[in-house]
């Protein structure tokens, strides 16, 4: 029986019952204690009576219909609305929403399954952004692996055809070889990093660092690497006092490499020109990495940290890539608590801004005292 059908009858019994009571004590009143009969007593009185018992069964059949309507609203029509709801998930729609007000359990129920409904939406949603940012790293794989395989296929073509003749060819054709093989295991390397850094699969290792020793070592071995291809690079630590911050050494030169290495990939000047800054940015460091590069377009500046983005002009060049550097940087830079982003201007040249935040000793050894205090009155 359904719900609306119960309350009705219940009703329908909270009207009946009390008037069957009352016409039942009537009969046995007059049966038994010799009361007069209604047609005996005076018209007057009859009237008088007849009325009062129309107000009365007036006032329960009001009460009743009020109650019913009341009850209706509050229960069985936000029910119905939840069932049409779960109905709607269970064929796969997602896209409808529950609009129930009001502070009762019913209401609450009905504004928990909506919050459950916006949940599953947004799961939905990434899953396929995430499907389809897997289709295309499949196709960008596939593309990358292709160009070096079949470089490795038509060299070892050669070599078994005998075109390699002379021993400084067949040196030649085994360099190439080898190098496009250096190319795909990089390439693998940097997909292996970049599922493990998606899925929080990569163990940090945090340490105290002393921002300035550290990023003039990075500058050191970075300007020798520099030199040779022709860029110079200049290191300038406008730090005012030496800072610190918490962060896993390892990592941060995976973000400073990924950059360099872009500003070495996008370089268009005969003369390469390069700085590595550092700067006081309130609670944080500020390191600031230009390059005199081709610069980034102001429609593509927004997207660079996206996974797989690549700008138009890169795609088509003969640079590889797959788009993962950059975001890579951005996670790390993220779970070391900081923030990145880039300036650019076409056709002179890119920086990329990130902030870590300074080591305060003062606050962290309050925290530390302020914790142990806790943990003695808890002990207490
Ligand atoms: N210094 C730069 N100068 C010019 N363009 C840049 C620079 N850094 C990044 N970009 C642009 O941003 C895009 C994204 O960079 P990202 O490092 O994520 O990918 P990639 O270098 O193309 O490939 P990968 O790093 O995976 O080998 C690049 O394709 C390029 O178009
Ligand atoms: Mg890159």
């Amino acid at each position: 029986m359904k719900l609306q059908t119960k309350i009705i009858l219940a009703f329908l019994a909270v009207i009946l019952m009390p008037l069957a009571l009352m016409g039942i004590s009537l009969l046995l009143m007059g049966r038994f204690m010799h009361l007069p009969s209604l047609s005996q007593l005076d018209p007057a009185y009859q009237e008088i009576l007849s009325q009062v018992a129309v107000m009365i069964i007036l006032v329960l059949v009001i009460t009743a219909v009020l109650l019913t309507s009341w009850l209706y609203n509050s229960i069985v029509k936000p029910i119905a609305t939840l069932q049409k709801a779960t109905r709607a998930i269970k064929d796969g729609d997602l896209d409808f929403s529950l609009q129930v007000t009001g502070a009762d359990e019913i209401s609450e129920l009905c504004q928990d399954f909506e919050a459950m409904r916006v949940r599953l939406r947004q799961t939905q949603e990434e899953k396929i952004q995430y499907d389809r940012e897997n289709k295309v790293l499949i196709s960008n794989i596939s593309h990358d692996l292709k160009t070096p395989l079949t470089a490795v296929k038509g060299y070892c073509e050669g070599i078994l055809d005998g075109v390699a003749a002379s021993p400084e060819r067949m040196t030649k054709y085994i360099h190439t070889i080898y190098n496009k093989a250096c190319d795909m295991e990089k390439l693998l390397d940097e997909l292996t990093l970049y599922s493990k850094i998606d899925t929080n699969r990569i163990p940090y290792n945090f340490t105290r660092i002393s921002v300035k020793d550290y990023f003039a070592d990075c500058a050191e071995e970075l300007a020798m690497e520099l030199e040779s291809r022709g860029i110079e690079l200049t290191y300038s630590d406008l730090l005012e006092e030496k800072a610190e911050i918490i962060g896993d050494a390892e990592q941060l030169k995976r973000v400073v490499n990924n950059i360099i290495s872009n500003s070495i990939k996008y370089m268009d000047k005969k003369q390469g020109i390069m700085s590595l800054r550092l700067r006081d940015d309130g609670d944080f460091v500020r390191v600031e990495i230009e390059d005199n590069g081709k610069g980034i377009g102001a429609k593509d500046l927004p997207y660079i940290f996206d996974r797989f983005y690549r700008t138009d002009s890169s795609r088509n060049s003969a640079t590889g890539g797959s788009g993962i550097g950059l975001s890579i940087v951005k996670k790390i830079i993220e779970d070391h608590g900081g923030r990145i982003w880039a300036t650019s201007l076409e056709g002179t040249g890119t920086t990329i801004h990130f902030v870590l935040r300074k080591y305060q000793e003062k606050q962290e050894e309050e925290h530390e005292q302020n914790s142990d205090r806790g943990r003695r009155r808890e002990h207490r």
